[in-house]
């Protein structure tokens, strides 16, 4: 008998289920965990297993799901109706051959291991094999029915259960697998007469021992590993389940996090030695830190690199940002796309940038807000200035070359220029370029008249 490792793998993954408790627009395999698509969960882990292809069964929603899964390298089976697990997974079966061994998988169950998936096949070497799992609740699942001497004999629905049945708590994960050709056969004989009146591939457990092949279980030792998602309550669960079991990889892997359960990462992270991250931080896209970076708590960054030793205080949002070595962000600092921060830059408290070179050293430590501009090194920027960078059509750039001092309350109508090491007064409105090294100031001269208001008082 064929090994199964030497067989072709395909896997089929049912997603056509309408998601109906969800009470959602979107289709239910679409809903984000950790910022991808529970559907895009499972055919990544999939794909890992280097697999001849993957079978995506999708009826409800269909084009969206289509849509958001555009780039990755399946196949796609429409089941038109809804005729049950049996009838989906016989959609995909006129694509594969009979010499390969199928896996199904469920586009609602995100969080299986690959070794888990790896392992299930492996089990079907010579029948069909079923994960199951122990709940404490086993209620709505199909129960695993053994014989006498613990050999897998059927799979009974919970609907379809005699109260015997029923206190059963060894259930039914959902995924399966078997030979192809075996399963074609058995789908075949598949039959709706049951309380669902639907075609349950779970039948084929009971259709394979008819035929005196072996069924075999692989039990998961972990119920979290293989919920499903049906409501949002679930979605969260999984959600934090996902969460946790990657923070702690990321720890093991040298990561200082706070607090493990006030993490969150939907995307990828790389990271140097002694980071430290502190608690309601969440870093999505692609963010790279270097060594000894450290992140202060309820901070966002996107698509942000932050390179060694710089620090980003607390309550900071950063987006497609480049953070320089040793610098200091925040708190409550924003960073827009197209930032970035110089060696040893500062950018403090109610600050925004966007498309902005702020040079090594150089500071803008409040209430600022500098767009389109780029500042050569250590240039100061005072409290309350603003790049004026849109004049109602178009953006322009402001220029503040090395060593400048921009006064407080200063606006900089761009485009403009300030020389290197020029002055400008507080309170500059700043429509022309200055010279390097000169003072400009624009304000009215000050008038205080002596005894004013004492005079109006009497
Ligand atoms: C199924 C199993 C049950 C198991 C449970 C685990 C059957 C008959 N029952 O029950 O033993 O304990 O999963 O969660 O298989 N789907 C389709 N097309 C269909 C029907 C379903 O693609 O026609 C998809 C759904 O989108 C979903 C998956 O198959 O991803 C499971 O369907 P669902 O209706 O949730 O099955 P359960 O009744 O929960
Ligand atoms: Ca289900």
């Amino acid at each position: 008998m064929a090994d199964a490792s030497s067989r072709p793998l395909h896997v089929v993954i049912l997603a056509a289920g309408q998601g109906t408790r969800m009470r959602s627009d979107l289709p239910k395999v679409l809903h984000p965990l950790a910022g991808r698509p529970l559907l895009r969960h499972v055919v990544d882990t999939a794909l890992g297993l280097g697999p001849a292809a993957v079978h995506v069964v999708h009826g409800h929603g269909g084009d969206r799901v289509r849509s958001a899964l555009a780039d990755v390298p399946v196949t796609w089976v429409e089941q038109g109706e809804q005729l049950g697990t049996g009838h989906a997974v016989q959609q995909a079966l006129p694509a594969i051959p009979d010499d390969a061994s199928v896996l199904v998988l469920y586009g609602d169950v995100p969080l299986v291991r690959a070794e888990t998936m790896t392992n299930l096949v492996a089990a079907a070497a010579d029948g069909a094999a079923v994960l199951t799992t122990e709940l404490a609740d086993p209620g709505g699942y199909g129960r695993v029915i053994r014989d006498a001497d613990g050999s897998v004999a059927r799979i009974v629905e919970d609907k379809d259960a005699t109260p015997d049945e029923r206190a059963v708590r060894e259930t039914n994960t959902g995924l399966m697998a078997a030979p192809a050709g075996r399963l074609r056969g058995w789908l075949a004989r598949c039959g709706n007469d049951n309380v669902q009146g639907e075609y349950y591939l779970t039948d084929v457990v009971a259709l394979a021992r008819s035929d005196g092949e072996a069924v075999h279980a692989a039990v998961a030792a972990d119920p979290e590993e293989v919920a499903g998602v049906n409501d949002r309550v679930q979605l969260q669960t999984a959600e934090r389940a996902y969460q946790y079991r990657q923070a702690q990889e990321l720890m093991r892997a040298g990561l200082g996090l706070v607090d493990a359960g006030r993490f969150d990462l939907r995307g990828s992270l790389a990271f140097g030695r002694d980071c430290s991250i502190d608690v309601g931080v969440v870093l999505e896209g692609r963010v790279v830190l270097g060594d000894g970076v450290s992140i202060g708590p309820y901070s966002v960054l996107r698509d942000t690199v932050v390179e060694d030793g710089a620090t980003v205080d607390s309550h900071t949002i950063a987006e497609q940002a480049h953070i320089g070595a040793g610098a200091q962000v925040g708190p409550y600092a924003r960073l827009r796309p197209g930032t970035e921060l110089r060696a040893g830059a500062r950018v403090g408290n109610f600050v925004e940038t966007k498309k902005a070179v702020i040079g090594p050293g150089s500071k803008v430590n409040h209430l600022s807000y500098i767009g389109d501009a780029e500042l050569g090194r250590d240039v100061n920027v005072g409290a309350g200035t603003i790049t004026c960078n849109y004049d109602g059509s178009e953006k322009h750039r402001t220029v503040i070359e090395d060593g400048a001092f921009i006064g407080s309350d200063s606006q900089l109508v761009a485009p403009v220029r300030v020389g290197a090491g020029a002055f400008l007064g507080a309170g500059t409105t700043l429509t022309r370029d200055t010279e390097p090294e000169s003072l400009t100031v624009t304000r009215a001269p000050q008038r205080s008249v002596p005894g004013w208001a004492r005079r109006r008082r009497e």
